[in-house]
């Protein structure tokens, strides 16, 4: 099907991942509606893709519209749709993006996290059933999976989230299973469950921008690469993993991007259905890897002090892709070494965020 001028939503737009992705989908064609409550992003980067694409020869100015809202405010979002039907562009799909994604906040605060992610998604789920708009693509995590005993996670592994934040990601895929049965399965829905997105685009224009000091690991050692902190502490040295140190599976933001576009493309062009999806490389780097690779990369130098294991960590999260390559035919083609060359162009560009 030709999706080329079809009007999406995109929740969450000016965060990292919606920031690349909004772009992502602007380079297809499409017309992208972006709605964030900017409590951990800033609209400047809408300029910045919108320059993104003219820098690369896209006409896209005037594609992307940005609203400024929050999704627990069900009205707004019914304005968001009406406006678009008054137009003749009606949301026909929708990338749900929006949430707050602290761990240790969410600790603090889980009431603020059930209300913002759950409360806000029901809100979303509820004006698309009232516009008839039947495709959604969900960004889950692979913190629902909690502690594995599998080297390399497959999708049917059961949920075990250990924190607030990962209990409300798998609440939303568990109402989304039911809202499917409720549709007499006439749904297209899929759980995205990323690994670890890290980098940038490779233009350093658009990148991670958070509003406060991050807690993950990638964000925090580009800041001590560019001197806003004094060096980076190690949570653990005494992991079983090859080095002691925790493994993860990082995977590039923009082939995290292109995979939003891949499954709704598929959602679009096969039967209803609810698709859950890894979204990671399968290869699994070190702490101290990382930190090595980037150094070497980059030619800098990131000071780090061990400290003790980090409440709530796994030692070892890795996926098992293979499922995600085989249905959407999707290839992650950049490696650690591009994830840290991309991040820093970033960090260089724009050392203080947008
Ligand atoms: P981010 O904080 O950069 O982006 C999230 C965006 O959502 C922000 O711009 C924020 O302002 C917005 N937002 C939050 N609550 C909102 C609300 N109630 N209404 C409207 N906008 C709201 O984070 P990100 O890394 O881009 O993450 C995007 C999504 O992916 C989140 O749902 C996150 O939980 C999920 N996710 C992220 C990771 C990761 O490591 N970055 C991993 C797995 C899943
Ligand atoms: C990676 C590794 C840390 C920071 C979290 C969420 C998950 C997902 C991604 C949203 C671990 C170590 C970290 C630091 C360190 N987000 N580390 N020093 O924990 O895999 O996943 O973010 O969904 O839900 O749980 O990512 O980047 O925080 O940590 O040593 O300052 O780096 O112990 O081994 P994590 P992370």
């Amino acid at each position: 099907m030709d999706c080329e001028k079809d009007t999406i939503l995109i929740t969450g737009g000016t965060g990292f991942i919606g920031s690349h992705v909004c772009y992502f989908f602007l380079k297809k064609g499409f017309n992208v509606v972006s709605l964030d409550s900017l409590v951990n992003s800033s609209k400047k980067v809408n300029k910045n893709i919108d320059n993104l694409l003219l820098s690369e020869g896209y006409e896209a100015t005037g594609n992307l519209k940005f609203v400024k809202g929050d999704i627990r405010n069900k009205d707004l979002l019914r304005c968001v749709f009406n406006d678009q039907l008054k137009k003749n562009k009606p949301i026909s799909s929708v990338i749900h993006l929006a949430g707050l994604k602290s761990v240790k906040q969410s600790k603090l605060n889980a009431l603020d996290y059930w209300s913002n992610n759950v409360c806000g998604s029901i809100n979303i789920f509820n004006v698309m059933k009232e516009f008839k708009c039947n495709s959604i693509v969900f960004s889950s995590s692979a913190t629902i999976y909690g502690i594995s005993e599998n080297p390399l996670i497959k999708e049917n592994e059961e949920f075990k989230p250990q924190n607030p934040y990962g209990k409300t990601k798998a609440t939303i895929e568990k109402i989304l299973e039911d809202i499917f049965e409720e549709s007499y399965k006439s749904m297209r829905i899929s759980n995205l469950r990323y690994f670890n997105p890290i980098g940038a685009h490779p233009s350093g224009m658009i990148g991670e921008s958070p509003n406060t000091t991050p807690e993950n690991l990638f964000p925090y050692i580009l800041q001590v690469a560019c001197g806003r902190q004094k060096e980076l502490n190690i949570y653990g040295n005494n992991w079983p993993t090859h080095d002691g140190t925790g493994v993860r599976d990082y995977i590039h933001i923009m082939d995290l991007a292109e995979s939003h576009y891949l499954a709704l493309i598929h959602l679009i062009n096969n039967k209803p259905q609810i698709l859950n999806l890894n979204i990671g490389t399968g290869i699994g780097t070190s702490v101290k890897e990382l930190v090595n690779i980037f150094e070497s990369v980059n030619k800098c130098n990131i000071p780090f002090v061990y400290k003790d294991r980090r409440d709530g960590d796994v030692s070892i999260c890795v996926a098992d892709n293979s499922y995600s390559k085989k249905v959407l035919g999707w290839i992650p083609r950049r490696n650690i070494q591009d994830m840290c060359k991309d991040g820093w162009k970033w960090m260089s560009k724009f050392p203080n965020g947008f």
